[in-house]
């Protein structure tokens, strides 16, 4: 997003107080942006509050003295990279989608050179109105993008679809949209999460993997252009945007969700804390308490990565280990020993549950560290890393 130039249209409708926080996550992330309102707009939002929060005056009238050309609607859309609508009214759409120039945010979007991107924002029944429903097929038609918007409670007291949507999601897709796509069309097989073994119906052994790393990855592989098959244990983290995860409970079941799915994998990302050792024995009926103590006889479980990594014609492989002690040398040892080209290796402890990591990666070339930081901005440099590596393996 750095230095990506946004011009921000609001259109009038009460989600337009969300666009105020919408200037401020695309300023955050780097984005130059210009905002430019309708009138109705400027009843719902202050254009000063807009200004304070982009630090550029907003554009409401095309012939503004202030700009000196007086042609605010040919320049909008040529100097920026995206024209982002939102919100985007149900009248705001309608108009587009014939073509109407009857305001500076109009006009623009008519005399654009670049991407146009609408976030709707509405009532649920004029959502549904065919009439929208055929606008917004029309601006489709047209080559405009439509932000699908969200179902929930609406400002209007009624519930269903209409929302406009949050504006992380809607930076999360800007950012997507620009990512540079080192992963373009690639198929990236990823597990994450912990396994959980069960010892009986009601009981089982399992570790404190959250599953944020792992998604983390996946929604890193898909900004970079992947296909992305996420293979997850039981986790409580939100599904990365545009990923349905395939639901698994033990080794052996992601196991098997990983037979089904590696040969078309050009990539095999193992984030998963699988369990090394499962009970030799999973009881049908609940295990009674008794006052003698209980030793339970655990069986190792396959290692899922190292068999990947060792089929005749393997994907490109990337481990991850959890070391609390000698990370270097333990990591390096892991990676020679499944046979990887490149492995990540993080500190156990802190790892663990928590928002931020600090990895280091280990290939053939030897160690590069990742520095502290919240695990979607490292899982973003480990998908670089690996694209240069897997690029350079196959000659792209
Ligand atoms: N892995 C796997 N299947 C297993 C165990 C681990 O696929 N049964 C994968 C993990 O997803 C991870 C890597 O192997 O990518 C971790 O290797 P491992 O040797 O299991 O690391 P630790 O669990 O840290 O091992 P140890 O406890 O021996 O240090």
């Amino acid at each position: 997003m750095l230095n990506k130039r946004i011009v921000l249209g609001v259109t009038g409708g009460i989600a337009a107080y969300k666009s105020a926080e919408l200037t401020r996550l695309l300023v955050k992330a780097g984005a130059r942006v210009q905002v430019a309102m309708t009138h109705s707009a400027t009843q719902f939002v202050a254009p000063l509050t807009f200004q304070a929060l982009s630090g550029q005056p907003v554009i409401i009238e095309d012939a503004d003295p202030a700009k000196g050309h007086g042609m605010a609607h040919i320049h909008l859309g040529r100097d920026c990279d995206m024209l982002l609508i939102a919100p985007a009214t149900a009248n705001f759409i309608a108009r587009l989608a014939h073509g109407l120039a009857d305001d500076v945010l109009s006009a623009a979007c008519l005399a654009r050179d670049c991407p146009l991107w609408l976030a709707p924002a509405m009532n649920r029944q004029m959502w549904h109105h065919p009439a929208t429903q055929r606008n917004v097929l029309q601006i489709q038609q047209d080559g405009a993008w439509v932000i699908e918007p969200d179902s929930g409670a609406q400002a209007c007291g009624e519930e269903g679809a209409g929302r406009m949507r949050e504006p992380e999601a809607i930076v999360d897709g800007l950012r997507d949209f620009f990512s540079p796509k080192r992963l373009s069309g690639k198929r990236v097989l990823i597990t994450a999460g912990p396994t959980l073994e069960k010892l009986d119906p009601v009981r089982a052994i399992t570790n404190l993997s959250s599953g944020k790393m792992g998604y983390a990855v996946a929604q890193a592989a898909r900004e970079a252009g992947a296909l992305v098959t996420l293979i997850s244990g039981p986790v409580c983290v939100p599904s990365p945007p545009g990923i349905i995860p395939i639901q698994v409970e033990s080794a052996h079941d992601m196991l098997n969700a990983v037979k089904a799915h590696v040969a078309h994998a050009d990539i095999f990302i193992s984030v998963a804390a699988v369990a090394d050792y499962r009970p030799a024995q999973s009881q049908t009926h609940k295990l009674k308490k008794s006052t003698q103590a209980l030793s339970i006889d655990l069986v190792p479980n396959p290692d899922i990565l190292e068999w990947v990594a060792t089929r005749e014609k393997p994907p490109f492989c990337v481990g991850f280990a959890a070391e609390t002690d000698r990370l270097i040398e333990h990591g390096e040892a892991k990676r020679q020993r499944k046979h990887l080209p490149l492995l990540a290796v993080n500190h156990a402890m802190s790892a663990l549950g928590s928002d931020d990591n600090e990895l280091i990666l280990l290939d053939d070339e030897g160690v590069h560290p990742l520095p502290k930081a919240d695990k979607l901005t490292l899982a973003r440099q480990l998908v670089a890393h690996l694209a240069n590596l897997f690029n350079s393996k196959n000659g792209g």
